[in-house]
């Protein structure tokens, strides 16, 4: 096939080499990794990054075979704000190792949470992110608690009165702060002991840099065992993208440049596989910053999928994956009420759409050997703020028949 003789030819061209990185130490490259982990906020981006792989992997390892969206920074920011609730010696110590806080060593933790969060939400990176924490009135809950995370995260904890208006009250708030995007948050009542409900909620539509100029075309999405299935793609040549064969993850990776100092990854395994486990496996902050550097700036025709779902999923039961089930079993926080408390959910949901526009136009001069890169089979995504290396979305795309709006 043409995409084997490409994949050898891109193979010797591209070959993601981490080798050749570490020869590289001292030099420029090297310098700006260092920097990148060095900053406050750019270790707490590495933090929230690094928590974000590790739920995704707990999600997508609970249904191998599932379509998996995660907003993580959203559910980063929920569970710090609960931390604020949490008594100092158990509950918020367990919190920050699952949160990863405890490698900062930053007194100023919250401050630099706060304003990694307020960079993330810039209108040009085209994420909102909606992260509060309800509780049940019942309770007897203290009143600085409210005031605390108010003050440092500008958003109120809600008391909740229980009963069927609670999920309008919740799924009105969420709307509002996504713009309207991500709408019946909750489809349905809460449980009766649901006494402490974080949720994280998140609306992410990218715009690229260069556009696409085709668009909508009906073409063949590969499946793993089954007949393909029919999507709109979009199609582009001679972008530009950077892009690496990593041989031993078995897969290509391309990073496309969103506008403000956004990107998005794709890892698009050679064959038709539902089965990414190595690839999930070998996410971290500082594998994806590796990665980026070793990526090769090239001009491809481009094909992606025109993607636009939603997903909704109870992150609860994965927190015990997270080194959280003592904290499940023994939730005590001190700081929100003086009764023994339970969580009852962990909602989350996300909307994400992938349009063609862009702000740029492909140049149009003729490239004698175009490479092709079509996103035209399974495939895992990821989506990270440049400018602090956050993780902003992560997903693994296996059927694109079954996502839904
Ligand atoms: C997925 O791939 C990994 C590594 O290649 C392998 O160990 C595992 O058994 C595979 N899982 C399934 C369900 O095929």
């Amino acid at each position: 096939m043409m995409w084997t003789t490409l994949l050898l030819w891109l193979g010797a061209l591209l070959s993601v080499s981490y080798a050749q990185l570490s020869e590289t130490e001292g030099t420029g490259g090297e310098e700006e990794a260092v920097e990148l982990f060095t900053t406050p906020r750019a270790k707490m981006a590495a933090a929230t990054s690094d928590f974000g792989y590790n739920l995704f992997r707990a999600l997508a390892g609970r249904d191998p075979k599932a379509n998996v969206f995660l907003a993580p920074i959203s559910i980063s920011a929920v569970l710090t704000q609960l931390s604020m609730g949490a008594s100092p010696d158990r509950s918020e110590r367990w919190l920050y190792r699952a949160l990863r806080y405890h490698t900062l060593q930053d007194p100023q933790l919250h401050d630099t949470l706060r304003d990694l969060l307020a960079s993330l939400r810039a209108p040009g990176k085209g994420i909102s992110i909606a992260a509060r924490i309800y509780l049940a009135r019942r309770l007897r809950l203290k009143p600085e608690y409210f005031g605390v995370v108010e003050k440092q995260y500008g958003v109120r904890p809600k008391a909740l009165m229980g009963g069927a208006k609670d999920v309008n009250e919740i799924n009105d708030w969420v709307k509002q702060q996504t713009g309207g995007k991500v709408d019946r948050f909750m489809s349905k009542p809460l449980g009766r002991n649901s006494g402490v409900v974080p949720l994280g909620a998140a609306y992410f539509k990218g715009k690229w840099i260069t556009r696409f100029s085709q668009s909508g075309l009906m073409e063949d999405f590969q499946l793993d065992g089954e007949v393909p299935a029919r999507i709109p793609m979009m199609q582009q040549d001679n972008y530009p993208v950077k892009m690496g064969v990593d041989p031993d993850l078995g897969c290509t990776i391309a990073q496309i440049q969103m506008q403000d100092d956004v990107s998005m990854f794709v890892f698009l395994p050679d064959d038709v596989t539902q089965n990414m486990t190595l690839v999930e496996e070998s996410l971290t902050a500082e594998f994806v910053q590796d990665l980026s550097m070793t990526l090769h700036p090239v001009h491809v025709a481009l094909t992606l999928p025109v993607l636009k779902f939603s997903y909704s999923t109870d992150l609860l039961p994965l927190l015990s994956d997270l080194g959280l089930a003592e904290f499940l079993a023994d939730t005590d926080l001190t700081k929100i009420t003086a009764q023994t408390v339970k969580l009852g959910s962990l909602n989350h949901k996300v909307v994400m759409e992938m349009a063609p526009e862009g702000t740029q136009y492909a140049s149009s001069s003729q490239v004698h050997a175009p490479l092709s890169y079509r996103v035209d089979r399974p495939f895992l995504f990821l989506v990270r703020d440049e400018a602090s290396g956050a993780l902003l979305f992560i997903g693994r795309v296996v059927n694109p028949r079954k996502l839904r709006i």
